[in-house]
């Protein structure tokens, strides 16, 4: 197989899951494509003698090879080793310099805290959750580096399992039409407390949902001060089921109908999950024929300065009582009124603005 022209020796299975021989989903392409952009961007921004990636969970190795050309060395690592042959083969047929690269076959959290500080780039790409590897990337992370990490454990994170959500990340989810951005909230929470334990500070660059996964990734400094000063962007979420109000606050009553029976979801990060001075500069550098990666890039990229949950349309129109306009009326008349409006990458049907809600329906029911 390949992607994006490089050779990968993996079984090709419609469903590759954790029994695969060697996984490789080639699905999670936008998932790479977007990441592999953004560990370029950084690499761009930073000046070291020695750039060191690390993909901890490597599988084909992948990820690896597709950083290769930014990298002085690739450090490989996957627990199973018909996974290290695999990557053997794939660095001789996309010729890879062997001298640049290290290849290991052990537990990522013994191969990451055996290499601390090290690394200026690491992936962490598990099956399920990130969380059991977080202690040991924040160690293993240099003090200028970038992390990215993938979670598949969404279904928790949403709301399906709350008291799952609430013993693994300490928060409490919320299940309703934006709980993948609560989930994807909630896993920066999580991240970002764990690099702050080791005076690090995880600043988030560019953070998504798609399909079945989340992706959290960022820039690491050492930095207490820094690190400090983000914590207060961890909070709760207060969600009104009533009038379907939203704000990222702690609140008893509901900002627009007076509910005082409100939802609240969190400990979570309630900051900008996108930073668009790097998405921007992703945006200019992604190439034109990686068109559906460049399509989520640009959606991403759309709504990073608005900070409110975004809303679904349908969802607003039912709790309204009538039946749904269309999306691009409902955002031209949002924008006309003079507010900050935007698409959404979660949601086809979802929109993103800071207008009041009893703005937003005044002028869905107009359109109606
Ligand atoms: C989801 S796959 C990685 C997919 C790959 N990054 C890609 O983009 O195609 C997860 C990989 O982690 C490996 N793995 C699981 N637990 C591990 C552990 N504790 N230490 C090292 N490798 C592990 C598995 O063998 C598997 O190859």
């Amino acid at each position: 197989m390949k992607e994006r022209g490089f050779k990968i020796y993996a079984p090709e299975e419609q469903e590759p899951d954790k029994e695969s021989d060697v996984f490789f989903n080639d699905k999670m392409i936008k998932n790479r494509d977007l990441s592999t952009a953004a560990a370029k961007i950084f690499r761009d921004q930073v000046e070291l003698n020695e750039f060191r990636s690390c993909d901890a969970l490597s599988a084909s190795g992948i990820r690896g090879f597709r950083i290769s050309d930014i990298s002085d060395k690739v450090f490989f690592n996957d627990s199973n080793p018909l996974a290290v042959e695999s990557i053997e083969k794939g660095l001789e047929a996309n010729g890879i310099d062997p001298s640049k690269v290290e290849l290991s076959n052990s537990n990522a959290n013994v191969f990451l805290s055996d290499n601390k500080n090290l690394f200026h780039y690491i992936d962490i790409d598990p099956f399920g959750s990130f969380l059991e590897f977080l202690d040991s990337t924040a160690r293993a992370a240099n003090h200028q580096s970038f992390v990215g990490l993938t979670a598949t454990d969404n279904a928790v994170t949403s709301g399906s399992y709350k008291k799952t959500c609430i013993r693994r990340y300490g928060s409490t989810p919320l299940k309703n039409s934006f709980m993948h951005e609560t989930g994807l909230r909630i896993y920066l929470k999580e991240t970002f407390e764990n690099f702050a334990r080791f005076d690090k500070e995880f600043d988030p660059k560019i953070c998504w949902h798609e399909r079945h996964y989340s992706r959290v990734s960022g820039r690491v400094t050492e930095s207490k001060q820094r690190a400090n000063n983000s914590t207060e962007n961890i909070g709760y979420l207060s969600f009104c089921p009533k009038c379907r109000w939203r704000k990222l606050e702690r609140k008893n009553k509901c900002g627009n109908c007076g509910n005082t029976d409100l939802k609240l979801a969190g400990p979570l990060w309630t900051g900008k999950f996108i930073d668009q001075r790097f998405t921007k500069k992703m945006k200019e550098k992604i190439p034109d024929s990686w068109e559906d990666s460049k399509q989520l890039l640009d959606r991403i990229d759309s709504e990073a300065e608005l900070i409110t949950p975004f809303y679904d349309l349908h969802e607003l129109c039912s709790n309204i009582g009538i039946s749904s306009p269309k999306r691009e009326a409902v955002t031209e008349a949002i924008r006309e009124k003079g507010y900050p409006v935007s698409r959404t990458h979660f949601s086809p049907t979802g929109f993103r603005t800071d207008a009041p809600i009893e703005d937003i329906k005044d002028i869905i029911k107009e359109l109606n």
